[in-house]
């Protein structure tokens, strides 16, 4: 059966003389049914190529990036705009690892029961409605596209920090955005490494996927290296005060580390693409993210019992505080494990991004183009194409920090859209097969959303501002496009 009872009630709705009103055309939702019917169109089609350690591999390769290797320097000291945690920052790990695992639980169901990509988008349509769903793709654009922007900044960060180490300088100009107290003209390396891993993903999804498993090896091993050289220096006395800026401080830097769990849901995007998917999507994004919460606490705890906090460097944290003790080599061991795990975060995000472009196109809610799917490779190249240069020309120019919170802000949105979405399709579907469930229910659905609203109020004003003027950006584009072009109002 292609088409499922609620779509043929739009269907007839059409034929039948008064349209439908303005509230049901928002709040129509895409059956189950029909998102199978669709991913499964030949001309749609994704390879299904990934297994249950390949989706692991990807969630890993998703998370340790950009958060770990950089962001948490200005999450421990601060920044103009707000406290730093100091070495609470351990608190503030936990505190966003445990948002994270309750939102987790609520993708992992998600995603058995609807194995299709486009993760929290696709999971919106089929509950929520079509422009709750536009909203959570709109908001997935900050997570992924935004975030690409974020990280591949920091991968330019260590990479010239390597070159610094060979005894290489790029001029400043070339190797800085724009604005900000250090400012230049164009942060080159990072607009270039994203037109490489944009050439890597046309080429196809398997190569990357093997490309991130090698990567993600090396990653962990310059992680537990720096755990392990780390902890032989740490003095107990740096821990005191263990708040130096209160809960403030924490909460903080809980807003910021964030950043640093993004990416274990990228694994349910690429749903299609999984050999197994009811099975293998939540071991994929619970095993990673258990894994990333368990390390980042190390990393947290080692790396402030090593120097005092307000001593720890911004830009490249964690091989500074090797450098600063004495560990030269072993500074650039992490630097290149950075460059090297930042570069499959970017691949992988990259891939979550131009997946969820693929699905708003391929429900009519974007411009139908982007959902081609390249005749010989089988990727979806146009998207891959226009988000590669989008992100690329951002990269080259804005501030890491301003990208980051941004990206916080779209996704800790998406969660909370998420856990609402898993409580209200227990209730109107609750017959579905549902391959892995939440546990309490509604109970950690609901805290995960309460979390991720906390964690949302610890992000800067500014952020905010820039989040609802992208959100009513984002409610005009679909009036203007979405809400007449939507395959489900056109009834195809
Ligand atoms: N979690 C990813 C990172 O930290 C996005 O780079």
């Amino acid at each position: 059966m292609l088409y499922s009872p609620p779509i043929v009630a739009v269907r007839c709705h059409r034929m039948a003389s008064t349209p439908p009103s303005f509230r049901a055309r928002l709040a129509r939702t895409k059956s189950l049914d029909r998102i199978m019917a669709d991913a499964e169109r030949p001309e749609f089609r994704l390879k299904k190529t990934l297994s249950a350690t390949d989706l692991t591999a990807l969630g890993i390769g998703a998370i340790i990036g950009t958060g770990i290797f950089v962001l948490i320097g200005t999450a421990v000291v601060g920044d103009a705009v707000r406290l730093g945690a100091g070495p609470g920052i351990v608190l503030s790990f936990v505190l966003a690892g445990l948002a994270c695992v309750l939102a987790a639980l609520c993708y992992a169901e998600y995603a058995a029961m609807i194995p299709v990509a486009g993760s929290a988008y696709t999971y919106s349509y089929a509950t929520l409605g079509e422009f709750v769903a536009w909203i959570t793709g709109w908001n997935l654009i900050l997570e992924y596209g935004v975030a690409c922007v974020a990280v591949a900044i920091g991968w330019s960060g260590y990479f010239n920090r390597l070159l610094l180490l060979a005894g290489i300088e790029l001029p400043h100009w070339a190797t800085h955005a724009p604005g900000g107290p250090d400012g230049g003209i164009v942060n080159l390396p990072a607009s270039i490494i994203v037109l490489l891993c944009t050439w890597v993903l046309v080429v196809g999804v398997k190569e990357s996927a093997r490309a991130t498993s090698i990567i993600v090896v090396l990653k962990l091993a310059v992680i537990l290296f720096f755990i392990g050289t780390g902890a032989t220096a740490v003095d107990t006395a740096n821990w005191t005060p263990f708040m130096p800026n209160g809960f403030a401080g924490v909460g903080a830097a809980a807003a910021i580390v964030f950043f640093a769990y993004i990416g274990f849901d990228a694994v349910s995007t690429t749903a299609e693409e999984a050999k197994n998917p009811q099975r293998d999507i939540p071991i994929g994004i619970i095993a990673s993210l258990a894994i990333c919460t368990l390390l980042y606490i190390a990393v947290a705890a080692v790396l402030t019992g090593m120097i005092p906090w307000q001593q720890i460097d911004v830009s490249a944290p964690i091989a500074t505080a090797l450098e600063q003790l004495g560990f030269r080599w072993g500074a650039a061991a992490v630097a290149i494990g950075a460059v090297a795990g930042i570069t499959s975060v970017l691949l992988v995000m990259l891939i979550g991004q131009i997946r969820i472009f693929f699905c708003m196109s391929r429900d009519g809610l974007l411009g139908p183009w982007l959902a081609g799917v390249h005749p010989r490779y089988r990727t979806p190249h146009r998207a891959t194409l226009l988000t590669g240069v989008i992100v690329a020309v951002f990269a080259g120019l804005v501030q890491i920090g301003e990208a980051a919170d941004m990206a916080n802000i779209g996704t800790l949105f998406a969660f909370v859209l998420v856990c609402i979405g898993v409580v209200i399709l227990r209730r109107t579907r609750p017959d579905a097969a549902r391959p892995f469930r939440v546990p309490l229910m509604p109970v950690l659905p609901i805290l995960g959303a309460l979390a991720c609203l906390l964690l949302m109020t610890g992000l800067p004003w500014v952020t905010w501002v820039r989040f609802v003027v992208w959100t009513a950006v984002g409610i005009v584009i679909y009036l203007a496009y979405g809400l007449r072009r939507s395959r489900l109002a056109e009834g195809n």
